[in-house]
């Protein structure tokens, strides 16, 4: 694929979107620490998986206390992971097989290692170089700013020593937030941004995106000198970069989100947060109502964007978009092992949160979708990897990837004890159990259920591009809903319960359709007039793609 050129200007629209961190994925070098070189062997992995994009974590060099997140040098490598050239490398590798690849663009904060930082805190107060952060005299600025790290953070400010002032971080206080009410900041951003555009990146996820300006009297979020800037960033990309891509981690509700796309001039993709919640409250609840609610809650999209759709990713599974009663119900649901909590959220990975249960796990992937948007698998997830609650912060989410049942678990040839992380080793889910080379060779595996399922997928771009609208269920447990996109029309059905149910739905706007199952091209018996009945086994879902006329406003094939 070449970066800009010939191709849609909307094809993350039909992407399958696969995150990982390169430290993570596989160490060709045998140092411990995986690499750009072992994840460039691994791309025909990613490619017969069915993924066509890749989210690389941050690689940039960095003291690492929060995974990379705290940079110290936009414009390198951690010489852990491998050189410039080595990316270089993996794009134009990745690109062979059509794979994109995002990388992180985190520009609320650096790392307080980046000369920028060690700059300002000696330069005059007022001087430019000073003034690339944000200075306080007082940490009573700001009051109404939420504390986001609450498990390790008391105050948005620390006092710096050196500066002999304040300085503002909304996350750890190693990470100080750059200030973006001066010039000069945005100027290095765009600089930081054109440099791995010509290395052929594909696009940027914008790390921390709601928190770039500050003003007194507000929570700090959201702000329109905030969208002021995300609209330079686009614009900037759009002049020279056509095709390339900005996905929002704006973790708020859908209508503060809903402006991260602004009149399509702001980014192309943002991920869904509050939704993902709810499905996992749906799924213990046997109800569709939290997955429809926020569904309907979600205003429409310009036509050039789309949501980013995901069950778990590299941080805790997030409670921040739920009522304080509904994080209560998950946090009794899915964390009831206190060690599993941290910040507002649950440090689990997907297999465990659902008890390893096959059917719940594939339930949960065939929402993940079929809904509208983008999926973004979390590496390992595939294979059901499991998570370890007492490492420390989330690292017991980013654990190496479990290639084989040999000695760590076929991620490296390193001695144990060199290794950036063990990896998990539990009956159940540690690397002699769950691994890709075992699922490789048995058809009955997760990772084969994954590998046809995204073929699905693929198949039909209504997933990607389709209209939703929800169908009238007699049973509540059951979630149905229909996708349209041009001469496509699927049906999903998906039922929430651990136990076998009956659905009658109200298709009556499709009278006359054929529902041809689409896992196993099974004809279901026509749609009539009444209701339609189905029966459904426990966490049991169907997809039907509807062929045959029904007459004027549903487009059937
Ligand atoms: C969001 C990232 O997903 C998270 O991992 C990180 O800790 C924070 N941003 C702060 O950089």
């Amino acid at each position: 694929m070449d970066g800009a050129s010939a191709r849609d200007l909307t094809w993350f629209k039909d992407a399958i979107i696969y995150e990982t961190h390169v430290k993570a994925f596989y160490d060709a070098n045998g140092d411990g620490v995986g690499d750009f070189a072992g994840l460039v062997q691994k791309l025909d992995y990613l490619e017969q998986l069915g993924v066509t994009c890749l989210w690389l974590l941050p690689f940039f060099p960095s003291p690492l206390r929060d995974d990379g997140y705290d940079i110290s040098d936009y414009r390198s490598v951690n010489p852990s992971y491998g050189t410039l050239p080595d990316v270089r490398r993996l794009v134009e590798e990745a690109h062979r097989r059509d794979i994109a690849v995002l990388i992180e663009l985190v520009v609320n904060h650096t790392s307080d290692q980046h000369p920028w930082f060690q700059r300002a805190r000696r330069a005059p107060p007022g001087s430019s170089e000073r003034n690339f952060y944000v200075w306080s005299d007082t940490p009573e600025r700001y009051k109404d700013a939420r504390i986001i790290f609450t498990d390790t953070e008391r105050s948005n400010w620390a006092f710096d020593e050196v500066a002999g002032a304040y300085y503002w971080h909304r996350f750890f206080s190693h990470q100080p937030d750059l200030n973006f009410d001066h010039p000069p900041v945005l100027e290095e951003v765009l600089g930081a941004m054109r440099f791995w555009l010509d290395f052929g990146v594909d696009g940027f996820r914008l790390d921390a995106i709601p928190y770039l300006v500050e003003r007194e009297g507000t929570n700090c979020e959201n702000l329109p000198e905030t969208h002021a800037v995300i609209r330079r960033i686009r614009a900037e990309l759009d002049r020279h970069y056509p095709g390339r891509i900005l996905l929002a981690e704006a973790n708020q509700w859908p209508r503060d989100v809903r402006p991260y796309f602004g009149e399509g001039d702001e980014c192309h993709m943002a991920f869904h947060f509050p939704l993902m919640p709810r499905i996992f409250m749906s799924l213990r609840l046997e109800d569709a109502e939290p997955i429809v609610d926020i569904l309907r809650r979600t205003p429409p999209l310009p036509e050039n964007c789309q949501w980013g759709l995901f069950l778990r990713n590299h941080d805790e599974l997030t409670l921040e978009m739920v009522t304080e009663d509904e994080r209560d119900y998950m946090v009794l649901a899915y964390a009831q092992d206190p060690r599993a909590r941290l910040n507002l959220g649950i440090r689990r990975r997907l297999a465990p949160l659902v008890d390893n249960a096959r059917r719940r796990i594939e339930l949960l992937n065939s929402l993940l979708f079929s809904l509208p948007g983008t999926p973004i698998i979390y590496y390992g997830d595939e294979i059901g990897m499991g998570d370890d609650v007492l490492r420390p912060d989330r690292d017991g989410v980013r654990t190496p990837m479990q290639w084989t049942g040999g000695p760590n678990a076929g991620f490296s040839s390193a001695a144990a004890q060199a290794l950036y992380s063990l990896p998990i080793a539990d009956p159940v889910y540690g690397h002699s159990a769950v691994n890709v080379e075992a699922q490789l060779r048995d058809p009955s595996s997760l990772l084969q259920w994954m590998r046809n399922l995204i073929r699905l997928r693929k198949q039909f771009q209504v997933f990607g591009r389709g209209t939703l609208e929800f169908v009238p269920v007699s049973n509540r447990k059951v979630l149905a809903y229909v996708r349209r996109w041009g001469e496509d029309t699927i049906l999903c059905v998906a039922n929430l319960s651990k136990h076998n149910q009956p659905a009658e739905l109200d298709l009556s706007a499709f009278a006359g359709a054929l529902p041809l199952e689409m896992l196993g091209y099974t004809t279901f018996p026509r749609i009539g007039r009444g209701a339609y009945f189905l029966s459904l086994s426990g966490y049991g879902f169907i997809w039907f793609e509807l062929r045959g006329s029904s007459g004027p406003g549903s487009p059937l094939r």
